[in-house]
């Protein structure tokens, strides 16, 4: 058995368009197609070595702590797991140390960022290849390796990437459904991220894509998509935070209306956050600044836009809000593999 680790660092994104509900849940096959910014510094690292020659018999520890498969979020680790040994022909087991650099429950995307890092790390250990390069010659390209972590979560494909990324719902001929549209120093974006609850989430976001069909609001949101898609892409061609803004905003809160009108409903914002944004909202008519909120399935919120914009909002929380927890991170490069 070879040794050597395989260390894989894979940043989490956090969606402009979201992707919010599935064409099927087997194949992970989204109802819409959705654009991401990749983040630079809230990331997974994934840590895998071949340990044994039996087949099935993988460890997992995260934050040092070993997960045997009972809790769901380590079952979907095992599940990712004996895909990728399936996939790669692989027929012993691995060893995968995960951590993240940000606090698990804060409202950053970790299912992406965990999913992205262990299927990286896996798929290196299984091939014993350990370079983009080498997994790309041996048949494994980006594509590819971004195709099998979304199987784990969705959301996972887009982190594939640096700068802002597109993940289309159509099949492409070229099969190149996942692919970055503007590089990471096109135009460097920050995100705040305000943090109301670090629980976990009431409902999975699992259970609550399924349930996103009920809505009566999701059939003209899929409808609206292409149109509110080309808008954005026009902002971030432009490199313009006025008109991405608005978009940003009006989206977040329509992926929360198709929650909140589901069958069972989810309610991920809590009343504190709901004040902030009317708060915020007076704020920057009053001051002008240039930030926008987006929110994923949880009460935290992420404000975007210009480091500047943001030098501004310490300010303002600071005066405002001194209690409210927050973390930054901006447009970042995508992800990283090496072995030692
Ligand atoms: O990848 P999942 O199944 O955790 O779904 C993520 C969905 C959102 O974060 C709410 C939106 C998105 O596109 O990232």
């Amino acid at each position: 058995m070879a040794e050597r680790s395989f260390r894989a660092t894979v940043p989490s994104n956090i969606a402009f368009i979201k992707y919010w509900g599935k064409r099927c849940a087997r194949t992970q096959q989204p109802a819409n197609s959705s654009l991401s910014m990749t983040l630079s510094g809230w990331q997974s690292r994934c840590q895998a070595r071949r340990y044994s020659e039996i087949s099935g018999d993988h460890r997992f520890f995260f934050g040092g702590q070993e997960f045997r498969g009972q809790e769901p979020f380590s079952q979907k680790v095992f599940q990712q797991l004996q895909r990728i040994t399936e996939e790669t022909g692989f027929h012993g087991s691995l060893e995968l140390k995960s951590e993240n650099t940000f606090p698990t429950g804060c409202g950053v995307a970790s299912s992406a960022s965990g999913l992205g890092a262990l299927t990286l790390a896996a798929v290196a250990a299984c091939l014993d290849l350990d370079s983009f390069e080498a997994l790309q010659e041996a048949g494994w390209s980006r594509e590819r390796l971004a195709g099998l972590a979304r199987l784990g979560s969705g959301s996972a494909c887009r982190s594939f990437w640096g700068g802002f990324v597109l993940w289309e719902a159509e099949d492409r001929q070229d099969g190149r459904n996942v692919r970055p549209l503007y590089p990471v120093d096109w135009w460097p974006l920050t995100d705040t991220l305000i943090i109301f609850s670090e629980a976990e989430k009431a409902i999975s976001s699992s259970e609550a894509h399924k349930a996103a069909w009920s809505s009566p609001l999701f059939a003209p949101r899929i409808a609206g998509i292409p149109e509110k898609m080309a808008m954005l892409r026009q902002a971030l061609q432009d490199r313009n935070i006025a008109q991405l803004g608005p978009l940003l905003e009006q989206e977040a809160l329509e992926m929360h209306s198709v929650m909140m009108t589901a069958r069972p409903p989810a309610c991920y914002l809590s009343q504190e956050a709901t004040e902030f944004l009317a708060a915020f909202r007076r704020y920057r008519q009053k001051s002008g600044i240039p930030l926008w909120f987006t929110i994923d399935a949880g009460p935290n919120i992420h404000l975007i836009g210009e480091a500047s914009a943001h030098q501004q909002l310490d300010i303002y929380l600071r005066e405002e809000y001194p209690h409210l927890k927050s973390m930054r991170d901006s447009l970042g490069s995508g992800p990283d593999l090496s072995s030692d």
